[in-house]
């Protein structure tokens, strides 16, 4: 059993996680009730206490993905352009059909099996500028009780007509969606400007009222991904010092902001998104396949950022945050950047989870949390179940997993303590 502790960049190496080779998960109503080595919490149990054996496999808790866009599932793997071509081409189109009911149920449903296929209990999601895509999303989390935090898309300018809100229809329907759904089983709403581009003043500073007015939600949305989008971003708000700065501006850089990318960041930015309190979301596979750029985890870390792991599906390839983990190792192999492979595991849970402002509830197994946890398998597939096996140490096994892991190290996904994927098992089992 292993999880993560600590913030790599802030602690001494050897308080950052905790590994039980012969470890015991205690899980009570939804909730873990100790974690540890089996001799110490075997014996504290009633002798009625039913165990499971997962003798050979490693229990870590479900991963969190900082930034993903459901309604970009069928962009996956889009060939041969970079962010504003791909936005236009690929993304808006894809979008548009997000206006039908029914195929935003299909797509949600479909989305919400496939994070918990690839070991994901918990997302910081994007919808489409149709109230009615959240809904669909916030329907297929709840039955699952999956523990989501999603929001409307506002988008007022530069996007083509079908795609398009206004200043009232976008607060009147986020205000709608956060009454209706906020608290309701484990889902939380984020007030979700696509980005700069796509948002008049007028609406930032709408995106920045509400989020005043209702302090339990996020704000989430993207920032500095690609150098386009960045000029872009600079003749729309010429007054504006940098890309955060219009963010600043609206009130929208909080301790409860998320912002998706931040490649091309300053020192100085990154300083005022620390102050702030707000978090950027690294997203690997996407930065390389858009060719957007190589985000430095190191220099958000020497700048005291909190940075999360996202896949950024459908700009990502894939859902699994194990082969995010091996991205981002890649990126920062590009930079002359080594990532430990335990910092990459943080990232991918703990790390997710602070990112949301989550963290007293999930992103990792201490006492009290809820219990979200996997079952990975490290056998996998003969080539991983040949090189684990020569691995002496969990942090080379996580780095193996991340390299040659995906969907189908993911034995099984419990969501509170309750089975919710399993692999090899066909049909979802009502409980564990
Ligand atoms: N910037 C604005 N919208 C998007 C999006 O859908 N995906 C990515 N990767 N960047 C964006
Ligand atoms: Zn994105």
């Amino acid at each position: 059993m292993l999880h993560a502790l600590a913030d790599p960049c802030q602690a001494a190496a050897e308080l950052a996680w905790a590994y039980h080779e012969d470890g015991l998960l205690v899980v009570e109503h939804g909730h873990v009730a100790a974690f540890g080595a089996y001799a110490e919490i075997a014996p504290t149990l009633a002798p009625d206490t039913p165990i499971a054996d997962l003798s050979g496999k490693l229990i870590t808790p479900g991963f969190v993905d900082a930034h993903i866009h459901y309604p970009q599932t069928d962009v996956i793997a889009a060939w041969g352009s970079q962010l504003l071509d791909w936005l236009n081409t690929h993304t808006f189109p894809a979008e548009q059909a997000f206006a039908d009911r029914a195929h935003a149920d299909e797509a949600a449903a479909f989305f919400c099996e496939e994070l918990l296929r690839n070991g994901t209990t918990s997302a910081l999601v994007f919808g489409t500028v149709h109230k009615t895509s959240v809904e669909a999303l916030f329907e297929a989390a709840l039955a699952r009780n999956m523990r989501l935090i999603a929001g409307k898309v506002l988008m007022d300018r530069n996007a083509p007509a079908g795609l398009t809100d206004t200043v009232e229809t976008g607060r009147a329907e986020s205000e709608a969606l956060i009454r209706a759904w906020r608290g309701r089983g484990r889902l939380g709403y984020a007030v979700t400007p696509r980005f700069a581009v796509t948002s008049s003043e007028a609406q930032l500073a709408m995106a920045g009222d509400l989020a005043a007015a209702h302090p339990d939600i996020l704000i989430h949305t993207h920032m500095s991904e690609n150098l386009d989008e960045i000029a872009r971003v600079g003749e729309l708000f010429p007054d504006c010092r940098d890309y955060l700065d219009v963010y600043q501006r609206y009130g929208l850089v909080t301790p409860r902001s998320v912002f998706a990318h931040c490649v091309h960041t300053t020192d100085d930015a990154l300083g005022r998104l620390r102050q702030a309190g707000a978090a950027a979301a690294f997203c690997p596979s996407s930065n390389l396949l858009l060719g957007s750029g190589l985000f430095s985890l190191k220099q958000a870390c020497a700048c005291g950022v909190s940075v999360g792991l996202g896949t950024d599906v459908g700009g990502g390839a894939s859902f699994s945050l194990l082969h995010m983990m091996g991205e981002a190792y890649k990126v920062g192999q590009l930079r002359g950047e080594v990532l430990d492979p335990m910092h990459a595991f943080y990232l991918a849970t703990l790390a997710g989870a602070r990112a949301l402002k989550l963290d007293d509830r999930i992103g990792n197994l201490e006492p009290g949390k809820e219990a979200d946890f996997l079952v990975l398998d490290l056998s996998a597939t003969p080539l991983l179940a040949r090189r684990t096996a020569g691995a002496r140490t969990i942090a080379e096994k996580m780095f193996v997993l991340s390299i040659l892991g995906d969907d189908r190290c993911i034995e099984r996904t419990y969501l509170a303590g309750v089975l919710a994927h399993r692999r090899d098992g066909g049909l979802r089992p009502a409980t564990a």
